[in-house]
């Protein structure tokens, strides 16, 4: 087992940490992962601390030993999962962002809380402290209907509870859904492809459970979601972040080892672009020719103010892709349902390992989602919710103006700033009572796109407005 102890050093930031390490050559484990464990133990347990340098890999492999692609592996996984960020020509530190602390697999006892260094209120103590919430994710629950939420919980509370619950979810939603599906995502599937999950994130731990394991690649994209990037590496994947431009994933970058590539090409998160038709074609002939598994996160297509959304990738090859959604933006994450949709033997792989893992939706959950989508209640829902961020999109950009980036559709918009200038203008914002995310906390590494990810799901109308006028003074002064 490799350990691993600070010599007893005052923290200071830029100044590389000095590991003592030793890594055990008789073990079976890859002395790569004795490495990258050993370092993130070091990270998650507040040995390292964030903004701490690393020794470059020539360093750390000479005192260490060995080769230096050991560490340049190690580092590289550890960047991949968020633990570590580069800037440019000045070397490798453990990063600052709160993204940089993904459960680690397999799990360390935290020493101590592992936001320490960067300390973020969570959605309900930012309401509590009076801030006026913009970061990206969540959805606008105040528009719920109060009725048809009351009518779909009382009849989930009659239904006798179930003592042998269908992983794959129950039958009625699974047909449910397949049909809600083929009305708005364009895909012709019956309820024997539909899986319910407890949203995109237990979808894609799945696929992950699956799918991957020790010496397996995955590919996300970057910038990209980064509980995605935690979420596979927690899986035992290797992450390989795939580049995007302002229309999605460029496929020609994408190597040729992958086992399961995470995309979002509905509305690209977080810069916003929705992948053209022939770039779908071309994803699609890299699946089949490499044997990767695209995985395709259709987390908010179902907002989309301009256009009509493209049906889902999906469609266009169900052996090679398989879609997950939620209903997390559409209706509250509080819900915990989502689902999966594969082709149907691939879907009986993925219910038998959810079996093994004992792991499914609660039942009541379900079947209040089911009310809601059998008297129409959702479909509702979606046409109020469309038109009501359509209007918070537009005001937004008569606001702050025809800089604001991505396109018109989902939850956030994309405001592009120099390098320099985001670090400040978040840290101003924020004591203004503005909370605002940067785009680098989806980035991998030092990111190519700067700026901000600017949610208008959670505030109010006259918050937003607020906000905006916040945002405008501090950006004039950067
Ligand atoms: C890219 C992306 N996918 C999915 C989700 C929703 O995840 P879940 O269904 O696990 O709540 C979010 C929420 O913020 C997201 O930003």
């Amino acid at each position: 087992m490799a350990t691993y102890s600070r010599k007893g050093k005052t923290t200071v930031p830029r100044r590389a940490a000095e590991p003592a390490l030793s890594l055990d050559r008789s073990a079976a484990r890859p002395l790569t992962v004795q490495l990258s464990d050993a370092l993130r133990e070091a990270m998650s347990g507040g040995v390292l601390h964030p903004g701490e340098r690393l020794p470059s890999s020539r360093v750390l492999a000479a005192q260490l030993g060995v080769s230096r692609t050991v560490v340049t592996e190690a580092y590289q996984q550890l960047y991949a999962e968020g633990w570590l960020e580069g800037r440019h020509g000045s070397g490798t530190f453990v990063a600052r962002h709160e993204a940089a602390h993904p459960a680690p697999h397999p799990a360390p006892a935290p020493a101590e809380p592992l936001l320490a260094a960067a300390p973020r209120p969570s959605r309900g103590q930012a309401r509590e402290q009076g801030l006026i919430d913009l970061r990206p994710g969540g959805p606008w629950v105040g528009g719920h209907d109060p009725a048809a939420w009351r009518r779909a919980w009382r009849y989930a509370a009659e239904q006798p509870p179930d003592d042998d619950p269908d992983p794959r979810g129950l039958p009625r939603l699974r047909e449910l859904l397949a049909d809600h599906l083929r009305r708005t995502r364009g895909v012709r599937i019956g309820p024997e492809s539909v899986m319910v999950t407890r949203g995109t994130g237990n979808g894609l731990d799945l696929v992950g459970a699956a799918l991957l394991g020790a010496g397996t690649r995955a590919g996300v994209e970057e910038p990209g979601y980064q509980k995605a990037r935690t979420i596979l590496a927690a899986r035992g994947a290797r992450v390989h972040p795939c580049p995007v431009d302002h229309d999605g994933i460029l496929t020609e970058a994408l190597p040729e080892d992958l086992s399961v590539l995470y995309t979002t090409p509905a509305h690209q998160y977080p810069l916003g672009g929705r992948l053209p038709i022939p770039r779908r074609e071309r994803l699609l002939a890299w699946a089949r020719r490499t044997g990767a598994m695209v995985v395709e996160d259709d987390y908010d297509a179902e907002f989309r103010y301009d256009v009509a959304p493209l049906p889902a990738l999906y469609g266009l090859d169900p052996g090679r892709v398989i879609l997950l959604g939620t209903l997390s933006k559409t209706l509250s994450p509080d819900l915990g349902v989502g689902w999966v949709v594969a082709e149907p033997a691939r879907l009986e792989h993925l219910a038998a390992v959810r079996r093994d893992l004992s792991d499914r939706t609660s039942v009541p959950a379900q079947a209040a989602t089911a009310l809601l989508l059998e008297r129409g209640d959702l479909d509702r829902h979606l046409r109020r919710m469309r038109l009501e961020y359509a209007r918070r999109r537009r005001m937004l950009i008569e606001l702050l103006g025809p800089r604001l980036r991505g396109d018109t559709a989902g939850l956030h918009v994309l405001l592009p700033l120099p390098a320099t200038a985001v670090a400040p203008v978040v840290a101003e914002a924020a004591e203004r009572g503005v909370l605002l995310d940067d785009v680098s906390r989806n980035s991998h590494g030092a990111p190519d796109v700067h700026g901000l990810v600017i949610g208008y799901g959670t505030a109010s109308p006259a918050e937003l407005r607020r906000a905006c006028g916040v945002l405008n003074e501090v950006l004039r002064r950067h």
